[in-house]
């Protein structure tokens, strides 16, 4: 099946499930990019300008993911963005367990859907949901292999939030740093399963 039907599908089916947490009326934010994309970008949950325009990452903090891509020479559009959670949690509230599990079952099946070799999760929450022990200030940067119970290998490798990198030139910096490494890391996965086939 077309990866672009089986997503629009995917979509229908969250607006459909009335057991999701929709926190009063906050609309969908599914995710958006390229669906043969290499890379797939995870954030934690829509903020106040994602909730209002249906798509992720467009206020402060998408600007700065933007200029973060075109500086390593990766449109937006090449790639996929999405979150944990796919809709605004009141106030910006942190998102809870209890919502990460909810959305899980959609997110797997995003995953699934996208095929990606990488996936980038920004910010702690995202990135515990893939690596529940590691610690942002310690393993940004450091890509792990995991292997989802589909059997997909995925690199995971977490990188800060932007909104973080907007509050501090510190973690700026890391973040600049860290994103210059995606392309040599996507190269030498390509090269690892051409090499293992
Ligand atoms: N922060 C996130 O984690 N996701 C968005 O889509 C926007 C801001």
């Amino acid at each position: 099946m077309d990866k672009r039907f089986e997503l629009e599908k995917l979509k229908n089916e969250i607006e459909a499930d009335k057991s999701l947490p929709t926190y009063g009326a906050a609309n969908l934010v599914f995710g958006e990019g390229n669906p043969e994309a290499e890379v797939m970008f995870i954030g934690e949950a829509p903020g106040f300008h994602e909730n209002k325009l249906g798509r992720p990452f467009v206020g402060r903090a998408g600007q700065l993911l933007n200029k973060l891509l075109a500086d390593i020479g990766w449109p937006r559009e090449s790639v996929y963005i999405t979150n944990i959670i796919k809709r605004r949690p009141p106030k910006n509230r942190d998102p809870l367990p209890k919502e990460i599990k909810a959305y899980e079952p959609y997110l797997k099946k995003q995953i699934k859907i996208i095929n990606p070799k990488i996936i980038a999760p920004l910010g702690r929450f995202a990135m515990n949901y893939f690596l529940p022990s590691a610690k942002i200030s310690q393993n940004h940067g450091l890509p792990s292999e995991v292997l989802t119970e589909e059997g997909q290998r995925l690199i995971i490798c977490p990188l800060y939030h932007p909104a973080a990198a907007l509050r501090s030139t510190a973690v700026l910096n890391c973040l600049e740093h860290d994103f210059r490494k995606l392309p040599k890391l996507l190269k030498a996965n390509i090269n690892a399963k051409i090499k293992g086939k």
